[in-house]
């Protein structure tokens, strides 16, 4: 065991792991594109964008060059009385991409905290209009949110919250209609679930603050992709029951989907969105809640009670902002969104012959996604194969994280198509082992 690894597990705790059974994690020194390097000098193909963070590439030279120039002018300054030129100009460029009525924006520090605000502010949009009765959420089954309280209580539909169920508060959970590719029942379950949602709001609408979605796929709770239709009659279900819709792109946001946002491709626009990964490329951390200023209104009064009393030490860093302000500026500079268009091409072409293969079924694809579910072990959470797969498809150099049974590839846009060729073969390779 080296020293560093020694020295890791004498002190540290890490995120998501039951350090009893889990392997030694592996010590990384060097990052850069789509290649990570390990402590042996051993080089790793970053196929999960560590944890879906990476955009444009590990240490992408104009983003380093981003914040060590904004380093050396001012690395932070507390966002409350105080403004700077990184925050501001972010913010502009947010609500450029968004487009209306999307333009007023509130920063936080990871995903979690970012549906955090959106979440303390649906509920206080009407406790400031003087509508004291809708202090529910709908959200999702499959959905993750994070791990803070509001997004568990939100995230209850995913199953991983239920020791802290007397916690959490109270959410009605709908059904999601989730699809992969040839899937012929899509239509009659996204019936379904828009009657099952009807049902929910019908009986207990006036007394719902808001509802959460994560468009396009949801992540965590096993990469679970829907269509920009169903996406499309959420919103407009809730909408008619004048229910806040809350769009949770901490995952999806800036190109994962195709697009520079998922719900462009559904054809509707929330009144609050979380972004969050993606927004630095994965430089650091930062997040924003964006929403109208319909809704940023209802808070400016005489009174400070009606403000939002929320902020962290860290809103709006100066680092983050600058890094997430030249990220946006590259989609463009680089093409980012045709080299996303590529890996798709890449994924659906795979795609076909993985269908093909005895281990791999509901093979879906969406942008620079792609993910299967194992035949033999579909709907077991803890998933043998699947580490397998993972410990095996890792000493050939390739790092993936299933989720149970579900196994994805989600790069970096910098990926080469023979990078990608080559992970396709080791998956495959990988598959065959099983
Ligand atoms: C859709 C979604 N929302 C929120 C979060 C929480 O983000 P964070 O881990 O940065 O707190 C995640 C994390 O994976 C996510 O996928």
């Amino acid at each position: 065991m080296s020293d560093l690894i020694e020295r890791d597990k004498r002190h540290i705790w890490h995120p998501f792991t039951q350090h009893q059974t889990e392997r030694d994690p592996v010590g990384i020194t060097s990052a850069s594109g789509a290649v990570m390097t390990d402590t042996d000098g051993r080089e790793i193909l970053d196929l999960i964008s560590s944890w879906w963070t990476i955009t444009h590439g590990h240490a992408h030279p104009p983003l380093v060059e981003a914040i060590a120039s904004q380093a050396a002018k001012m690395s932070h300054v507390m966002f409350s009385g105080f403004t700077h030129e990184p925050a501001v100009q972010l913010a502009e460029g947010l609500a450029e991409k968004l487009g209306a009525p999307l333009s007023r924006v509130f920063f936080s520090d990871n995903g979690s905290t970012a549906v955090e605000v959106a979440l303390k502010i649906a509920f206080q949009y009407w406790r400031n209009r003087g509508e004291t009765k809708r202090t529910k959420f709908i959200a999702f089954d499959g959905a993750y949110h994070g791990d803070t309280f509001g997004a568990m209580a939100v995230g209850k539909g995913s199953g991983f919250f239920s020791l802290y169920d007397d916690l959490l508060a109270e959410v009605l959970v709908a059904p999601y209609a989730p699809t992969f590719l040839g899937d012929d029942a899509v239509e009659n379950n996204e019936d379904a679930a828009i009657a099952a949602l009807e049902a929910i709001i019908d009986h207990s609408g006036d007394e719902v603050a808001g509802l959460i979605i994560e468009p396009l796929f949801q992540g965590a709770g096993g990469m679970r992709f829907c269509r920009p239709e169903f996406i499309r009659r959420v919103t407009e279900t809730a909408r008619r029951a004048g229910i806040l819709v809350i769009f949770d792109e901490v995952a999806a946001g800036f190109g994962r989907t195709g697009s520079l946002f998922a719900h462009q491709q559904c054809e509707v626009k929330p009144d609050l969105i979380c972004l969050s990964k993606g927004l630095t490329a994965g430089m650091l951390p930062l997040s924003v809640t964006v929403m109208s200023d319909e809704i940023f209104n209802a808070f400016c009064d005489e009174d400070f009670a009606k403000a939002l009393a929320h902020g962290h030490s860290f809103t709006g860093n100066p680092l983050a902002a600058a890094v997430a302000v030249k990220s946006l500026a590259l989609f463009e500079e680089e093409a980012t969104l045709d080299k996303i268009a590529e890996i798709e091409r890449s994924h659906r072409l795979f795609a076909a012959s993985l269908s093909r293969h005895d281990e791999a079924c509901r093979v879906r694809v969406c942008g620079s996604l792609l993910a299967f579910d194992l035949a033999s072990e579909a709907g077991t959470y803890k998933s043998k194969a699947s580490l397998g797969l993972r410990d095996f498809y890792l000493s050939q150099g390739f790092n993936i994280r299933p989720l149970g049974p579900v196994v994805y590839l989600m790069p970096p846009y910098c990926i080469t198509e023979a990078q990608l060729s080559r992970a396709y073969d080791g998956l495959l390779h990988g598959l065959n082992q099983l």
